[in-house]
């Protein structure tokens, strides 16, 4: 991955461009990466904090041969990535709160977006937004946030070279999608529960049609999640 790779000084969303490139043809592997984001777009139409020069802001084009059903088993296996990237960088070992946020002392450091151009029976593309914060200090983040973000400069008391990550984010990507091409998500979704932390406990889970309350069970082998509600209801997220 990152063989044709589009870096912009300052760009609204990564995740536009990219979407764009890959409407237009361009190959897997794309990366479109940022210094700064002006519109950085999180999950749920929140925005996402993207300030120039102390974070990661890349998107990603992939084109698998598979239903689009099939598609959040990508962003589990991008959060598991992302995470071996950081322990490997930085020796600290993240968190994943379901389904793809990935946490540092119960602090948010990374957060994943994916997106899909699909047809009702195959995927067209899959854009993975990853977005790190990587050299952030407290007062750099917004008040609003500070309690609940962090930055792996902050948890590991010094400064993390960007590159780094980012080659190391890509070749872990890399590994674990043909890894999961060849042998289906089932090794994934073991890696994922051993970083997961949500698994057995109560959470409330918001999709866009509000949100559930509920004890999670695991995920499924689509990659979806098991949340048992106070009726014993299971709902698949
Ligand atoms: C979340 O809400 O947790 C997901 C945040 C995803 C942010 C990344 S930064 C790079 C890419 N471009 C965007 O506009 N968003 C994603």
């Amino acid at each position: 991955f990152g063989h044709f790779v589009h870096f912009v000084e300052e760009v609204d969303s990564t995740q536009k461009i990219a979407l764009r490139l890959a409407y237009d043809g361009a190959k897997e592997g794309t990366l479109v990466i940022a210094e700064q984001q002006t519109a950085g777009r999180g999950r749920m139409d929140r925005k996402w904090f993207s300030p120039k020069g102390t974070g990661i802001w890349m998107s990603l084009i992939l084109r698998p041969p598979i239903p689009p059903q099939k598609a959040p088993q990508l962003t589990l296996l991008t959060a598991v990535a992302v995470c071996q990237a950081i322990q490997q960088v930085t020796g600290l070992v993240p968190d994943i709160k379901w389904p793809n946020d990935i946490l540092l002392n119960g602090k948010k450091c990374v957060g994943i977006l994916t997106e899909l151009q699909a047809d009702p029976d195959r995927v067209h593309s899959v854009i993975i937004g990853i977005g790190v914060n990587v050299n952030q200090t407290i007062e750099q983040f917004p008040e609003d946030i500070r309690t609940v973000a962090t930055s792996l400069a902050m948890e590991k008391g010094e400064r993390i070279k960007r590159a780094h990550l980012v080659q190391e984010i890509l070749l872990q990507l890399e590994r674990l999608y043909h890894q999961y091409l060849q042998h289906g998500f089932r090794p994934i979704k073991l890696l994922w529960e051993g970083y997961a932390v949500s698994i057995g406990k109560k959470i409330t889970a918001h999709t866009l049609n509000g949100s559930i309350k509920g004890t999670a069970l695991g995920i499924t082998d689509e990659g979806l999640l098991m949340l048992e509600d106070e009726d014993k209801h299971i709902h698949y997220i």
